[in-house]
């Protein structure tokens, strides 16, 4: 096949993609969302599902992104158009693309709204806001911010900016070099924050629950949201990876790249749970279950009280910050390439008029924290049916669809071409996971959460 050129550029190199795949995968989905649901879904039996979606769905499917976006090099819409009329004579599998831009302005409309918090709090913690705090402070400079919609939403305002900034200017130019300084530097961070858990005298308690499955704390929506949260962390089911993947030099294995990615984001959640769980069990009236507001209303009370505390706090949400910023400019890229190869706007004026909509989307999420706080329906408030709308429902079928295309649609022969792996055992367990096993696991994450197991 002749190889197609992408209009919007290159990685430099591999390690570029490998840091813009990973910036894209570790987020707030490691270290916000990770502990609350854990702690949501008791522990342990948790954990253990969610790392075995990670291998058998997340790790297929994301070097199936990467390869159709290699293959197609356009905007996930576009290439899933192209790739559909040349694998199966019709365009219907561009529905896709669609849904995958759907689920990106949801997604990042929440996003934005816990990153500008994370913002929010860097600003405390350089006011030495944390300060000899207690649980229940904590807890009310929680109430306190998310109890003001002005404030939540100029925060939000202020983050979707950077966004848009950035991928307004091209994804390569600067946000290689930005990505490549700070990943290391969050992984120390973590990783001294993880000492500091170990020192806590409860640090064994936190391990066990993380680690102790006890199956009897598991409901059946548990492992729908496992597989949600596999798609979330992994940034897989909406076309940002094959976004990503359309930038990709020829010659570089998929295969390494994306086991790669995927280890270095499961390393990190773990890590998350590691520092936060020992400070949850520590102190009296923080619990595990306590939602959304899990990383916020625990870690300032460490903050708090280690030496230099000021420092590492303001440093820990900084990078919190960044690594939410290097994961919505992949949220936004599918819609804005699609923009710039359809609607022929330049870069930064089709950065503008997504981020205009997920901005005005985003208030949805704010407002479902104070005012609009006693509405409530189906998963709860606005902003809970947004999340789990789009992480545990529109990511799986996302993913379940590409899983079914590029298994059953695409021909071996396309699939081998693009995998660069050859046709030996690599290939064949690809081949087995991306067919049966994937497809299988989504289809039973859905039929458990429906209830049919039921009884
Ligand atoms: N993977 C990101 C995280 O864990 O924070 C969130 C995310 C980014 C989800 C990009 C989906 C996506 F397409
Ligand atoms: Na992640």
């Amino acid at each position: 096949m002749a190889k197609r050129t992408s209009v919007h550029g290159f990685w430099s190199t591999r390690l570029a993609f490998i840091l813009a795949a990973a910036g894209s995968a570790v987020g707030l989905g490691n270290i916000w969302r990770f502990p609350y649901i854990v702690g949501d879904n008791g522990g342990g039996a948790f954990v253990l599902v969610y790392l075995i979606c990670v291998v058998a769905i997340g790790l297929p499917i994301m070097m199936s992104e990467i390869m159709l976006g290699r293959r197609g090099r356009r905007s996930p819409i576009n290439t899933m158009r192209l790739l559909s009329e040349e694998e199966s004579g019709s365009r219907y599998w561009q529905l896709v693309g669609w849904m995958g831009v759907i689920a990106g302005f949801l997604i990042l409309s929440f996003y934005s709204v816990i990153a500008g918090a994370s913002l929010h709090y860097t600003s405390l913690s350089i006011q030495a806001g944390f300060s000899g705090i207690d649980s229940a402070e904590a807890t009310a400079i929680w109430e306190r911010f998310t109890g003001s919609w002005q404030w939540m939403l100029f925060w939000h305002t202020a983050f979707l900016s950077l966004t848009v900034y950035v991928v307004g200017r091209g994804v390569q130019r600067g946000l290689e070099r930005l990505v490549r300084l700070l990943m290391p530097m969050l992984l120390i961070l973590l990783l001294a924050m993880v000492g500091y858990g170990i020192a806590q005298a409860n640090f064994a308690e936190a391990f066990s629950y993380l680690f102790r499955p006890d199956f009897s704390a598991l409901s059946a929506n548990a492992v729908l949201i496992a597989v949600g949260q596999a798609f979330f962390t992994l940034s897989l089911g909406m076309g940002a990876i094959m976004a990503y993947g359309a930038y990709l030099p020829e010659n570089v294995s998929i295969g390494r790249t994306a086991g790669g990615v995927v280890v270095a984001d499961t390393f990190v959640a773990l890590l998350a749970g590691l520092a936060i769980f020992p400070i949850v069990f520590a102190f009296e009236g923080v619990s595990p279950g306590a939602g959304p507001g899990l990383v916020f209303q625990s870690l300032p009370i460490a903050f708090g009280q280690m030496p230099g505390g000021i420092l590492f706090g303001t440093l820990f949400f900084l990078l919190l910050v960044f690594a939410a910023w290097t994961s919505s400019i992949s949220l936004m890229e599918p819609a804005v390439a699609w923009v710039v190869e359809n609607m022929g706007l330049s870069r930064v004026a089709a950065a503008a008029s997504v981020g205009g909509i997920i901005w005005f989307l985003g208030i949805g999420t704010v407002l479902s924290f104070n005012l609009w706080s006693e509405i409530t329906f189906l998963a709860g408030t606005v902003f809970d049916n947004v999340e789990s709308l789009a992480d545990n429902i529109l990511l799986p079928l996302g993913g379940l669809l590409i899983a079914i295309f590029a298994g059953w649609v695409m021909s071996r022969a396309s699939t081998a071409e693009e995998l660069g792996m050859g046709v030996g055992l690599g290939y064949k367990l690809w081949l087995f996971f991306i067919r049966f096993v994937a497809p299988l696991a989504v289809i039973i994450a859905f039929l458990h959460a429906l209830g049919v197991f039921d009884g």
